[in-house]
């Protein structure tokens, strides 16, 4: 079987209705990443940082996988299919696909904040204040902010170095080191670029670029490669 990687980034979900970090209109808009999404934050204002993602939590649960999730399950009736998703929704394992790696961590879970590797689930949308890790410590959510280390990252290099074709979707490939994952693909391996948005690849790579959102233009892709 061949190796196919998809590479999500926040488009993948938008036609979920979750929205996008750097489109008009998107998240970083109305929220200073750094008042958020950094270790600072959290040892400035925990109680700021668990409220915004509990708000994210809240919206991601109340949301479904829409067509372009389901088409990346499609694929493994006839690729050997992993999942690199920048994404810390759970909307591609909700959809059926079997190999996710989650880059940036997986909101629906939360970790120590003295021990990244005690990692646990959340009941419901909500991480309290008061809410401790078994060494009594406030729990934070499982998530990679900036500045943090990517723990998954050698091992999303390993699933590119060995992939026959990559689909990359949704991303503004703006963040690193996630957008330098592509350059890990092998010469003679087939890419694939579905978004919407005027991206600049800049890679030395022959990429396919599909301008469409992920819920049509993966759909089409997904069956050109299945009847290939
Ligand atoms: N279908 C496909 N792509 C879309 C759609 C859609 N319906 N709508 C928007 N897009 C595209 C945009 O054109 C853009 O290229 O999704 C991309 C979203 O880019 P970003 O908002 O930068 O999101 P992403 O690349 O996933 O961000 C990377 O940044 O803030 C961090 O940790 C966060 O994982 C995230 C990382």
């Amino acid at each position: 079987m061949e190796r196919l990687v998809i590479f999500s980034g926040a488009g993948m979900s938008a036609e979920s209705g979750l929205k996008t970090f750097r489109d008009s209109g998107g998240l970083w808009e109305n929220y200073n990443v750094y008042e958020v999404a950094t270790p600072e934050a959290w040892k400035a204002n925990y109680k700021m940082v668990l409220k915004f993602y509990n708000e994210r939590r809240k919206q991601i649960l109340e949301t479904k996988p829409n067509k372009a999730h389901y088409s990346c399950v499609d694929l493994e009736e006839k690729y050997q299919v992993n999942v690199i998703t920048q994404n810390i929704d759970d909307l591609h394992e909700r959809a059926g696909s079997k190999n996710v790696l989650h880059l940036h961590g997986e909101i629906i879970k939360s970790q120590s904040s003295i021990d990244s590797s005690l990692v646990y689930p959340i009941e419901g949308w909500e991480l309290k204040q008061g809410d401790l890790c078994e060494k009594g410590s406030q729990l934070r959510p499982h998530v990679v902010w900036f500045g943090e280390p990517v723990p998954k990252m050698d091992d999303a290099i390993l699933l590119m170095v060995r992939a026959d074709i990559i689909i990359i979707i949704g991303t503004s490939l703006q963040v690193y080191p996630a957008a330098g994952l592509i350059n890990y693909a092998k010469p003679n391996a087939k890419l694939y670029f579905v978004d919407p948005g005027n991206i600049d690849l800049s890679i030395e790579k022959d990429v396919t670029q599909i301008k469409e959102k992920a819920g049509v233009g993966l759909p089409r892709l997904s069956k050109m490669l299945l009847s290939k």
